[in-house]
C-alpha cells in the first residue's frame, strides 16, 4: 500500500487517516473470495485490454440513479431489485432479456399501484457473472477442483479446464453484458405499452383451485383498479402512452471481482472522483464485506452508490464503521443497506441493528433481500427456498422498521420471468416433488413469474396499508 497522505476531498472518520486510493489499491488488502489465477500474464493482458474498451453505463445515469435512491432513502420513492442469481453467457438470449424486463416492469407498477410511489426498477443483469461460494473446492467422487464461482471466472462443468479460473472470461463477460445492455436499452425506446394492460399478463396463479377464495377476490380487484388507472393514464392526452411505456431500468451486479470492477472504473471528464463503469449499482456480498478487505478497499473509492448485504450476524457497530468508511460525508443516496436475515432470524437481528444505524444519523436506504436467509436444501438434496419463508421475512422486516420507525425503502429478489421450478409455494403450488422439472439454476433458486408477480401482489397489499 502506498504513502499516508489523506485524500483532500474526503472527511475521514476521527482517528483514521485513509492511504491513498487508486483503483487497484485494493490489491495489497486482503481479498475474501479472491480468485487464483494461475497465469499472471494472461490476467494482465486481459485486463489491460478490458481498460481500454468503453464503457457500459455513464457517469450521468449513475447520478440520475443516486438522485432517486436520495428520494427514496427520504420515502418518496421504493426500489424494486431483481434477477437472476447468476447470469450466465448461454442465457444471454432475446427471449429471456426480454422475460427479465417483463416482470420486473409488471412487479413495480403493482407496487407502484398499491404504495402511490415511484418504483426504481434495478435489474440484478448486464454484469451479474460472478458469485461467492461458500467453500473454495468442490468434491465429487474423490476429485476436488476449485469452485464455480460464475461465468465471469471459470466454467460450471466439473472438469479441470472448466474450473480453472480464465483471464479471457473477464472480456467474454464484459462483451455479453454490453449486448444484454444494448438489447435493454433497445427494448425500453421502443417502448412496453402492451405490458401497461394487466389483460395481457398471464395471472393463471389467480385461477389455481389451491387459492383461498378472499384473496383470489383480492387479486382480481387489484387488477381491475389497476387496469383502470393504466387505461386512465393512457386516455390523459396525446402521447401519453408513449411517456408511460419509456421506463427507466438501472443495473446492478455485485462487485465480487474486483480485477473486472477495477479494470472499467475511471475518472471522466468535468466530474470528480473515480466510476465504476460497468454497472450503475453495484453491491458488496455478505462475504466480502469486511472492512478492512480488499472490496471495501475498492468501494470506498468510487463515486456510485454501492449497496451492502447484511446477514443475521451482522455486528451494528460494525455497519455503522463500514458506512463511514464508504460515504465519509455522509452523502444522500449512496449508502444501500440490503438486510438478509433469513425468516427464522429477522426478528431477533434487525431491530438493534436498524436502531444503531439510526442512531449514527448516516443517510441509508434499507432495503430487505428474502432471498438469501432462506436457502434450504430438499431431502433430496436440492437447493429451494419456500415462498412462505420469503413472505414472512418481507413482513417481519416492515414490522421491524415500523416499531424502530425506520423506513423499508425497497425490495430485492432472485427471480426471473421463465417458469421455473426452483422455489416452492406460492398460489401456483410448486411443490417439492415439482422442483426437478424445470430446475434451471447454476446458483439459487429464484422464483418463477407467477411466484414474483405473486409475491408484488401480497406486498403491494401489505405496504399499502
Ligand atoms: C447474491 O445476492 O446472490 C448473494 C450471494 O448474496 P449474499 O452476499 O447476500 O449471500
Ligand atoms: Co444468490
Amino acid at each position: 500500500m502506498g504513502d499516508l497522505h489523506g485524500s483532500s476531498s474526503r472527511s475521514a472518520p476521527a482517528g483514521v487517516t485513509p492511504a491513498r486510493w487508486t483503483p487497484e489499491s485494493w490489491q495489497a488488502r486482503v481479498a475474501a473470495q479472491m480468485i487464483d489465477y494461475p497465469d499472471r500474464q494472461a490476467l494482465d493482458r486481459a485486463v489491460t485490454k478490458l481498460s481500454a474498451l468503453p464503457p457500459l453505463v455513464t457517469s450521468g445515469e449513475v447520478e440520475r440513479l443516486t438522485e432517486l435512491l436520495a428520494q427514496a432513502q427520504e420515502g418518496r420513492r421504493f426500489l424494486l431489485q431483481g434477477g437472476d442469481c447468476a447470469e450466465t453467457l448461454v442465457d444471454c438470449r432475446p427471449d429471456k432479456v426480454t422475460a427479465q424486463l417483463k416482470i420486473l416492469l409488471q412487479m413495480s407498477l403493482v407496487l407502484v399501484h398499491g404504495m402511490k410511489k415511484p418504483v426504481i426498477r434495478v435489474g440484478r443483469f448486464a454484469g451479474q457473472y460472478a458469485k461467492p461460494r461458500t467453500s473454495a473446492t468442490e468434491t465429487r467422487d474423490g476429485q476436488t477442483l476449485p469452485s464455480y464461482f460464475g461465468d465471469l471466472v471459470n466454467g460450471a462443468g466439473f472438469d479441470l479446464a472448466s474450473r480453472t479460473p480464465d483471464p479471457d472470461r473477464l472480456l467474454a463477460a464484459y462483451q455479453h453484458a454490453a449486448v444484454t445492455l444494448n438489447f435493454i436499452r433497445a427494448l425500453i425506446d421502443s417502448g412496453f405499452a402492451d405490458l401497461h394492460h394487466p389483460e395481457n399478463w398471464d395471472l393463471r396463479f389467480m385461477e389455481h383451485a389451491g387459492l383461498r377464495p378472499s384473496l383470489r377476490a383480492e387479486y382480481h380487484r387489484m387488477t381491475q383498479q389497476l387496469a383502470e388507472a393504466l387505461r386512465f393514464m393512457e386516455a390523459l392526452g396525446d402521447g401519453s402512452v408513449d411517456e408511460l411505456s419509456r421506463v427507466e431500468f438501472f443495473t446492478s451486479h455485485e462487485g465480487l471481482n474486483l480485477f473486472y470492477e477495477s479494470a472499467q472504473t475511471r475518472e471522466v471528464p468535468r466530474k470528480s472522483g473515480w466510476w465504476n463503469l460497468t454497472t450503475h449499482l453495484p453491491w458488496i456480498g455478505e462475504r466480502t464485506r469486511n472492512v478492512d478487505g480488499a472490496h471495501v478497499e475498492y468501494f470506498r473509492g468510487i463515486r456510485n452508490p454501492v449497496a451492502i448485504k447484511l446477514g443475521p450476524d451482522a455486528d451494528p457497530a460494525d455497519v455503522v464503521r463500514l458506512i463511514n468508511v464508504l460515504n465519509p460525508d455522509n452523502e444522500p443516496g449512496r449508502t444501500v443497506l440490503v438486510t438478509r436475515m433469513g425468516a427464522t432470524k429477522a426478528e431477533k437481528a434487525l431491530p438493534s441493528l436498524l436502531a444503531h444505524v439510526a442512531d449514527s444519523r448516516r443517510r441509508v436506504l434499507w432495503v430487505c433481500d428474502p432471498m438469501h436467509g432462506n436457502t434450504r436444501a430438499t431431502d433430496g438434496e436440492i437447493k429451494t427456498r419456500h415462498f412462505d419463508d420469503i413472505l414472512q421475512e418481507l413482513e417481519m422486516t416492515i414490522d421491524a422498521h415500523t416499531r424502530i420507525g425506520t423506513n423499508l425503502g425497497g425490495v430485492h429478489f432472485e427471480l426471473t420471468g421463465e417458469d421455473v421450478t426452483e422455489c416452492v409455494g406460492g398460489s401456483g403450488g410448486v411443490t417439492e416433488a415439482d422442483l426437478t422439472s424445470n430446475y434451471e439454476s447454476l446458483c439459487d433458486p429464484r422464483l418463477n413469474y407467477q411466484q414474483a408477480l405473486e409475491m408484488a401482489f401480497l406486498l403491494a397489499r401489505r405496504l399499502a396499508k
